[in-house]
């Protein structure tokens, strides 16, 4: 089978590897490999900076958004030969921590977690995988190949649970929300504010290609350009860019007991001289609330199925802006200006 390996460490190690098929020891559940998502995640192992092999390797194989279909199952399993699902990215840690001895290995507490093409485990850059039961999602079937959609859902569905629990502090009513990013996550996010019946306001730096339009059908309002222009009492704020200029000056357009939710990754090094103390007295008087958010667990796969499941299949569909064969593989890889979701496809 081909796969597609990387050296993590090691810029611009990606190529083309075969591989035999897996045996039954990897998991006793086989997928045959029909879609995978690329993100800046993948971007950044391929450029040397981020990612670990499987101990004892020196190459990982690469991917972590996926969409398969049951090749081979135990009977009693729940799958289906051809059912197609989606496969968990992280995997507990050995300990196990108390977080990941409850199945809440996105709250992983001594970062010994593996997580499927990224860290220490292989991911789903290949044509056939192998699970176990546990980490393999079942869609509803309805969504068809946009459930490659539900891995970087699952992590916005995660980051608006905990909003909504960080909510319950208090009475608090959200009315208006900020999305700063309109990549697929941040998209993605904006759909679930969407869904919650929020007004949902969607910053970018790009004043054409299709971001601003699927921002608009989808009933919530684009703006490019600048932060300083925006309304000062955002409810909740959803920070997709890991951009070094917005992550603490998205406070300064926040109402008192708002909640920022920070999702984005940034580059260590992006240094920026901000006003501490006005950060400082505006989170602490206003009881404001700033927070990180990483990964997901079952429950959170389950909610971006259902969520996609409810959403317009069409505006869903049109987040997909490139479809590459997996002999084109390489030009995947290669982030376009009118990019928001790249897929390679397997079938
Ligand atoms: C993945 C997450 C993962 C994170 C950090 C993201 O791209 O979607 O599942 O936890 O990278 O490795």
């Amino acid at each position: 089978m081909r796969c597609i390996t990387v050296e993590p460490g090691t810029a611009n190690s990606v190529q083309l590897d075969t591989f035999k098929i897996p045996t039954p020891d990897r998991g006793a559940v086989l997928i045959r490999a029909v879609r995978l998502g690329i993100c800046g995640t993948d971007r950044e192992i391929i450029s040397g900076a981020y990612g670990a092999p499987p101990p004892g390797h020196k190459r990982l194989i690469l991917g972590h958004e996926s969409l398969g279909r049951i090749e081979d199952a135990p009977s009693d399993a729940g799958f289906a030969k051809g059912d197609l699902v989606v496969g968990i990215v992280r995997h507990p840690d050995p300990v196990p921590c108390a977080n990941c001895a409850a199945g809440e290995w996105d709250m992983c507490r001594n970062g010994q977690y593996t997580e499927h093409g990224i860290k220490s485990l292989d991911g789903y850059g290949c044509e056939y995988y192998r699970l176990d039961p546990q980490f393999v999602v079942r869609l509803d079937q309805s969504l068809g190949t946009l459930g490659v959609l539900v891995e970087p859902t699952s992590v916005v569905a995660k980051a608006w649970e905990h909003v909504e629990w960080i909510g319950r502090r208090a009475k608090w009513k959200p009315r208006c929300v900020l999305v700063t990013g309109a990549g697929p996550v941040g998209l993605l996010a904006a759909l679930l504010g969407v869904q919650r019946g929020l007004d949902v306001h969607v910053l970018d730096r790009v004043t054409d290609g299709p971001k601003p339009n699927l921002v608009r059908d989808l009933g919530a309002t684009y703006h490019a350009g600048s932060l300083d222009a925006l309304r000062d009492d955002f409810d909740i704020v959803i920070e997709c860019t890991g951009a070094a200029s917005l992550v603490f000056e998205v406070v300064e357009h926040t109402a008192p007991d708002a909640i920022v939710c920070l999702a984005g990754v940034s580059a260590p090094g992006a240094s920026r001289s901000i006003d501490v103390g006005e950060i400082n007295r505006k989170v602490v008087l206003g009881d404001r609330v700033l927070f990180g958010s990483v990964n997901a667990n079952r429950r959170h796969y389950e909610a971006a199925i259902r969520a996609l499941a409810a959403a317009d299949h069409g505006w869903l569909d049109r987040l997909i802006t490139r479809r590459v064969p997996l002999d084109g593989w390489r030009d995947a890889f290669a982030a376009k200006p009118d990019d928001v979701k790249t897929v390679i496809e397997f079938e």
